[in-house]
C-alpha cells in the first residue's frame, strides 16, 4: 500500500473522517500532522457515530496505529476526554496511540485569548474561530514561548506553568478578559501528566522506522486548503499548514516517502466561520443543501454556509497540493436538484479571474461564472459502482475531472462505510 497524504480541498468538513476510515483498512499507520481540536471528523460505523477532534480517525480500526504528530497543537485535557469517550464506546487506544513529544500544548490562556480576541474584533474582522485556542497556541509556538507535550511530563512543569499563567494574566487583563486562577489549573495538569505520559514519545522516529520496514502510512489532513495559513483566504483561515507541505513538517517524514496525494472534495461547497465564499447561496437551494447534507459543524454545531461546487477552488487545491486523485463525497446530497451549477471562473469588475486573488476584498467582490449541468433527480445512495450512477451524475463527476485535470478514484454517496466505491 502506498503512503497517502489526504487533504481537504475546500474550507474543511469535506468528509475526510469518513474517507480516512475507509482507506485505513489498507494501511498500518494513521498520522495527524496539524491543527488541534478545532477539527471534527465524523465516522459512522453501523449505528454508532464517532466525532474525532484530536485523535486520528483511523483509531477506530482496532489493529491500526495512530500518531498525533508534532505539527499539531494538543489540549491535554481535551485529549484525556477524547480517550475516555472512545474507551467508553469500546475503542481501546492503549499501546497504539502515540503522541509526539514535540507537539505544542493548547493551554487555558490560549482558549481565553482566542475567545477574547474574537469578541474584540469588529464585525467584518471576526474570523469565527472555534474558540479552541488554536491561533494563540500556534502564536506561542512561533514566538518561542510555547510548551510542548514533553514539558507536561517534566518535573518542573507545574512551576513553569504557574509562572506562564501569571504572565498571561497580565495580557488577559490588558484585553479586559478574566484572569485565570493558577492553583486549580496546576492541579489539573499534575493529574493529566501521568495519564498521558504512556502515550508521549518520539513519533518521528517511530514513523521513519515504520517506513524503513515498508509499513504504510496515511497522513490525515485536518481543515482544508482554503483554511491553510499560507494558501487560504487569509486572515479568515486557521493557523496551521493544512496543505500537503504540512504533512512533511508536521509528521517528520521526508517528502520522498509520500507516494500519493488524495484530495477529499465535497460535491458542493460549505464553509463554517467568516470570510469570503464566492459560490455561497443565500436562497432555498442553500437551505436545501444544509438540510439534506446535515451541514452543521461537528465541533461547534454552527450551521455551515452552503454553495455550489467551486472549480476555481478545486483547481487551486489541485495545484498547491499536487493532487493525484479525488475522493468525491456527498454526491447523494445533490440527488434531487433539477439543475446543478459548477463555478468555472470568477468575474471581478468586468475581468475574468481563473485563480484565487490574494486580496480578500477582491475575492469578496468576485461573482462566480457558472456552467449548468442537468441534475439526475433520483437516488444515488445505493450505487456501488460508477456505472450504477445515473448518467447525469456520471457527467457531473466527469465534468469536474475535466475542469480540474484530476481523476476521481473514490465516490461517497452516504455517511456509512458501505456507501463508498472506487472507480477503476
Ligand atoms: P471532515 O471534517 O472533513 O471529516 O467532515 P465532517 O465530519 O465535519 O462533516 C462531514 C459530514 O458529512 C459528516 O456528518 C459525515 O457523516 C457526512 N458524510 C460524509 N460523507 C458523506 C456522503 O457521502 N454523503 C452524506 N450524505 N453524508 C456524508
Ligand atoms: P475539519 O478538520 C471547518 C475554521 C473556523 C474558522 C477558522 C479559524 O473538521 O475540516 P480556528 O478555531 O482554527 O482558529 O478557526 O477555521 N475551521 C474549520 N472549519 N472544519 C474544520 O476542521 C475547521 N477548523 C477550523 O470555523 O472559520
Ligand atoms: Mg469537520
Amino acid at each position: 500500500m502506498p503512503n497517502i497524504v489526504l487533504i481537504g480541498v475546500q474550507w474543511g468538513d469535506e468528509g475526510k473522517g469518513k474517507i480516512i476510515d475507509v482507506i485505513t483498512e489498507d494501511v498500518d499507520w494513521i498520522v495527524r500532522f496539524q491543527g488541534g481540536n478545532n477539527a471534527g471528523h465524523t465516522v459512522e460505523i453501523g449505528d454508532e457515530k464517532y466525532v474525532l477532534h484530536l485523535i486520528p480517525s483511523g483509531i477506530l480500526r482496532a489493529d491500526k496505529k495512530a500518531v498525533m504528530g508534532h505539527g499539531m497543537v494538543i489540549d491535554p485535557l481535551s485529549l484525556i476526554e477524547e480517550i475516555k469517550e472512545l474507551e467508553e464506546k469500546g475503542v481501546g487506544v492503549q499501546g497504539r496511540l502515540f503522541v509526539s513529544d514535540r507537539a505544542h500544548m493548547v493551554l487555558p490562556y490560549h482558549r481565553s485569548m482566542d475567545a477574547r480576541l474574537e469578541q474584540t474584533r469588529s464585525t467584518h474582522e471576526k474570523i469565527g474561530t472555534t474558540k479552541r485556542g488554536i491561533g494563540p497556541a500556534y502564536s506561542d509556538k512561533v514566538g518561542r514561548t510555547g510548551f510542548r507535550m514533553v514539558d507536561l511530563i517534566a518535573p518542573d512543569f507545574p512551576e513553569r506553568l504557574k509562572q506562564r499563567v501569571e504572565e498571561n494574566n497580565k495580557v488577559l487583563h490588558f484585553f479586559d478578559a478574566d484572569r485565570l486562577n493558577p492553583d486549580p489549573l496546576l492541579e489539573k495538569y499534575e493529574q493529566a501528566a501521568p495519564l498521558l505520559a504512556p502515550f508521549i514519545t518520539d513519533t518521528t522516529a517511530l514513523l521513519n522506522k515504520a517506513v524503513a520496514q515498508e509499513e504504510s502510512i496515511l497522513f490525515e489532513g485536518a481543515q482544508g486548503t482554503m483554511l491553510d495559513i499560507d494558501y487560504g483566504t487569509y486572515p479568515f483561515v486557521t493557523s496551521s499548514s493544512a496543505t500537503v507541505g504540512g504533512a512533511c513538517i508536521g509528521a517528520g517524514v521526508p517528502p520522498r516517502h509520500m507516494d500519493q496525494v488524495l484530495g477529499v472534495v465535497k460535491a458542493y461547497t460549505t464553509r463554517v466561520g467568516e470570510g469570503p465564499f464566492p459560490t455561497e447561496l443565500f436562497d432555498d437551494m442553500g437551505e436545501m443543501l444544509r438540510n439534506v447534507g446535515n451541514e452543521y459543524g461537528a465541533t461547534t454545531g454552527r450551521p455551515r454556509r452552503c454553495g455550489w461546487f467551486d472549480g476555481v477552488v478545486a483547481n487551486y487545491a489541485a495545484m498547491i497540493n499536487g493532487i493525484d486523485y479525488w475522493a468525491m463525497t456527498k454526491l447523494d446530497v445533490l440527488d434531487h436538484v433539477e439543475t446543478i451549477k459548477i463555478c468555472i471562473a470568477y468575474e471581478c469588475k468586468g475581468r475574468r479571474l481563473d485563480n484565487i486573488p490574494a486580496n480578500t476584498q477582491t475575492l469578496e467582490q468576485c461573482t462566480p461564472i457558472y456552467e449548468d449541468v442537468d441534475g439526475w433527480k433520483t437516488s444515488t445512495k445505493d450505487a456501488t459502482c460508477f456505472e450504477a450512477l445515473p448518467q447525469q451524475a456520471q457527467t457531473y463527476i466527469k465534468r469536474i475531472e475535466t475542469i480540474t485535470g484530476v481523476p476521481t478514484k473514490i465516490v461517497s454517496v452516504g455517511p456509512k462505510r458501505s456507501s463508498t466505491f472506487s472507480i477503476g
